[in-house]
């Protein structure tokens, strides 16, 4: 049996080499964001991104939610592929509660022209996508979420909610660098906790089709049914 195995840095570079280039516009919003030190960490990688692209393209997404936007390399990322797709009628809704984080988003959509097709919330998650369920229920394709890991659950409900029969919502950071299968972080860390709870609800949860993937630290993938 094969199995996934971890990459070495020659490897990481091999599998970005081996993708296309990022946009400029994202390239910008990954080098810029790295300057920032640490909190860098909470982007997305390259690959993730074009892995996001094709999740919207095969759902031929044109309306999205993204949970968890910060600096806004994921949301431009899904953005790019939608219009491509469908041109100025593709919508994405960004929440995050941070305006500092998001403040610097705007310029590398701009850059990429597409800033007009994002909208960007400011509040708690589970209080705008209670917002978004009042006028879009059903009516959204694809749903990143990438926040708080103890408001997964909800935001996977919520999701559950937006998106359309065949829509699909993808979690980020499910292996949560190693932590999930330490029984000690399982018992005492909520973030750790709150994924293993996640993961073994969608396991046996009949309203979705699921694939776990261990693409960087580890995407879920949920099909609403
Ligand atoms: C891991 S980062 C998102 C990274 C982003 N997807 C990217 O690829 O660059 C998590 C973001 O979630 C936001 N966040 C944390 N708690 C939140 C909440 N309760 N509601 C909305 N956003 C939240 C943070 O401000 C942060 O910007």
């Amino acid at each position: 049996m094969s199995r996934s195995i971890g990459l070495s840095p020659e490897l990481v570079d091999y599998v970005r080499g081996a993708n296309r280039s990022e946009h400029p516009a994202l390239a910008r919003c990954r080098a810029e964001t790295d300057a920032m030190g640490d909190v860098s960490r909470m982007q997305i990688s390259p690959e993730q991104g074009a892995f996001l692209q094709m999740c919207a393209r095969l759902v031929s997404a044109r309306t999205a939610v993204e949970v968890g936007v910060f600096t806004g390399y994921s949301a431009l990322a899904t953005m790019l592929a939608m219009h491509d797709m469908h041109g100025d009628a593709a919508r994405l809704i960004g929440c995050d509660i941070s305006e500092d984080y998001t403040g610097k988003a705007r310029g590398y959509w701009d850059e990429a022209g597409v800033s007009e097709q994002i909208e960007l919330r400011i509040g708690d998650a589970r209080e705008t996508l209670a917002e978004l369920i009042a006028t879009r229920a059903g009516a959204v394709d694809m749903v990143f979420i990438d926040a708080d890991k103890t408001g997964y659950d909800a935001y996977y409900e919520a999701a559950l909610e937006l998106v359309r029969p065949g829509g699909l919502i993808l979690f980020d950071n499910v292996l949560w660098g190693g932590d999930v299968v330490d029984a000690a972080h399982v018992a005492e860390d909520p973030d750790t906790a709150a994924l293993v709870a996640l993961a073994a609800k969608l396991r046996a949860d009949a309203r979705v089709d699921i694939a776990f993937t261990a693409l960087g630290d580890g995407i879920l993938m949920a099909l609403k049914r």
